[in-house]
């Protein structure tokens, strides 16, 4: 079988899009002939643009905004994950058919492994903010590994509710207003909402109801170091930027289409640091 191949990500827009980064890096580092190629699809050409995958020479794609929910849909089959999560951001071709998955709640549980491992073996309550796209692979993500007592607290509380009645009994829901009490006992923190990111309002939260041990991750990764995870670690608490989850995300991937299974190293990590710098 020949080792080169082409692979994409979608997204409308994309020109922001960091996964042609990570994969031609990875592309390089195993001296595959391949390519990762970044193609704006607008929505309403998503549809012809997945069917005529294969013909365009490609093995599968990444998907992103606006498109994970519907790439789901479109796709052939769909593993267990992505159903639960109701999205899909990885699609290969598997004998014409078209597969997809989603390994964004891989990526931050993997991340988290890195950075703490056997963060969850003390089994203390998690408290999680938002209920968008990024909350769902997060809550399954925790699910997935036995977090029993996930607080689910966002500005819009139905959209909370409707998560906590699709998950289940482990999320109970928390005012936005009484987040910083939401925070008691708990020892993981999740920011999965846009506050704090650059040029989005900052997140407001104290943090001092936390365990002394408590863990706090932010998926938003530009800026990296986000205020909420300053203010953790000036806490002594640990800090888990979101740019782990963007890297191990991408794996899965890459290993479906290239046939090789990447590694998140230093190197990759300061090559992606280096260039969110530069914009
Ligand atoms: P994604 O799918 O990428 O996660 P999203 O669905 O727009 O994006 O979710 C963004 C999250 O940030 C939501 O939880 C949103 O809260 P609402 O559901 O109330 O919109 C949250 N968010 C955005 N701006 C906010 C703000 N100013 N205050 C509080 N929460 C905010």
């Amino acid at each position: 079988m020949s080792r080169a191949g082409k692979a994409c990500v979608i997204g409308w827009p994309i020109e922001h899009s960091r996964s042609p980064l990570i994969h031609g890096f990875w592309l390089e580092r195993h001296g595959i002939e391949g390519a990762y190629e970044k193609v704006a699809v607008a929505p309403e050409d998503l549809k012809d643009f997945l069917a005529s995958l294969e013909a365009k020479g490609f093995r599968g794609a990444n998907v992103t905004v606006p498109h994970k929910e519907a790439a789901l849909a479109l796709a052939d089959e769909a593993d267990e994950t992505a159903r639960a999560i109701g999205a899909a951001n990885t699609l290969w071709l598997k004998d014409g058919r078209l597969m997809a998955s989603n390994t964004d709640a891989y990526g931050f549980v993997t991340h988290l492994d890195d950075i703490v491992p056997g963060w969850h073996d003390a089994g203390h309550p998690a408290c999680v903010l938002g209920a968008g796209g990024a909350t769902r692979a997060v809550l399954k993500g925790l699910i997935d590994r036995g977090v029993s007592d996930i607080r689910l607290t966002n500005r819009t509380r139905e959209r909370a509710e409707a998560l906590a009645r699709e998950f289940g009994p482990a999320i109970t829901v928390h005012d936005w207003d009484d987040r910083d009490r939401a925070l008691k006992g708990c020892g993981l923190l999740v920011n999965t909402t846009s506050l704090g990111m650059t040029g989005a309002p900052p997140l407001e939260l104290d943090l001092s109801a936390l365990r002394d041990d408590a863990i706090v991750a932010d998926i938003v990764y530009a800026p990296l170091e986000t205020d909420l995870l300053a203010r953790a670690r000036e806490r002594g608490l640990r800090a888990v930027d979101g740019l782990g989850m963007l890297l191990h995300q991408a794996v899965p991937g890459f290993e479906k289409w290239f046939g090789v299974r990447p590694e998140v190293t230093e190197d990759l990590r300061s090559r992606i640091v280096a260039d969110l710098e530069d914009s």
